[in-house]
């Protein structure tokens, strides 16, 4: 038996973190947890309770009093392409997080220094024993800095505003190509620029850009580094 590592996937939108995160936790035997799954969560039931999502001490009062998790998917969930089952409170939020709304308002909520507080310590929590892949934007640098395997996910932003603009066409959703690579930019310059926890690479992060790459590609490649760590850690 090998020592099981914690992983921590950190990168842009549209760069395929989930994804890949997802098939390496598959391959590996491993967890898989999705930390922007959380930050949608609470989004969600701010937007539900109308808070103004200008309130920054209501928003940090309200993830205290939130209870998340994070579980498997059902293979119906998984055929629809859902990565982690969401239970919010006791309900069953997979589905509903993930409109263009919540991102946004989960957008807002990341940049509040008290949400985040109560969200790590929660991450912490779920990936303690390891056999974990988390991803997000600050997993190597705050959630787990000591994390045994760090890599930072990367590809040019017109690749990855052509994933999304892919994702749409598949869902019927028109935009022009030029507005989602505007609407890639916008993220990146927030997720990078923001006070608390901006999305940087870690120092021992592994930089890799798959603009070239296939996710199966991308994935075998971080499941070949974990098994060199996994023999180093026995
Ligand atoms: O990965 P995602 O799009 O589901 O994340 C939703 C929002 O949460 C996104 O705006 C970035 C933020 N986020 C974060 O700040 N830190 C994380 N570890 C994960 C997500």
């Amino acid at each position: 038996m090998s020592a099981k590592l914690t992983i921590a996937i950190d990168g842009p939108a549209g760069s395929g973190k989930s994804t890949v995160a997802r098939r390496v936790a598959a391959m590996l035997g491993y967890v898989y947890l999705d930390s922007g799954a959380m930050y949608r969560a609470v989004a969600l039931k701010a937007l539900e309770r109308k808070i103004p999502l200008g309130n920054d001490t209501r928003l940090a009062q309200l993830a205290r009093e939130t209870h998340i998790e994070l579980k498997a998917p059902t293979a119906e969930q998984e055929a629809a392409g859902f990565k982690n089952r969401v239970v919010l409170d006791g309900r069953e939020v997979t589905a509903e997080i993930r409109t263009g709304e919540v991102a946004q308002a989960a957008s807002r909520l990341a940049t509040i220094a008290g949400v985040r507080e109560v969200l790590v310590a929660e991450q912490q929590k779920c990936g303690a024993g390891g056999g974990v892949v988390m991803e997000g934007r600050d997993i190597g640098t705050v959630v787990f800095p000591r994390a045994e395997l760090k890599i930072f996910l990367e590809a040019s932003a017109e690749i990855r505003a052509q994933r999304r603009w892919m994702e749409h066409q598949e869902k019927g959703e028109t935009f022009s190509i030029e507005q989602v690579l505007e609407e890639v930019r916008d993220r990146d310059r927030r997720d990078r620029e923001r006070k608390v926890s901006p999305l940087v690479r870690a120092a021992d992060a592994v930089l890799v850009d798959n603009t070239a790459m296939g996710i199966e590609e991308t994935a075998r490649l971080i499941v070949m580094l974990a098994r060199e760590k996994e023999v180093t850690k026995q």
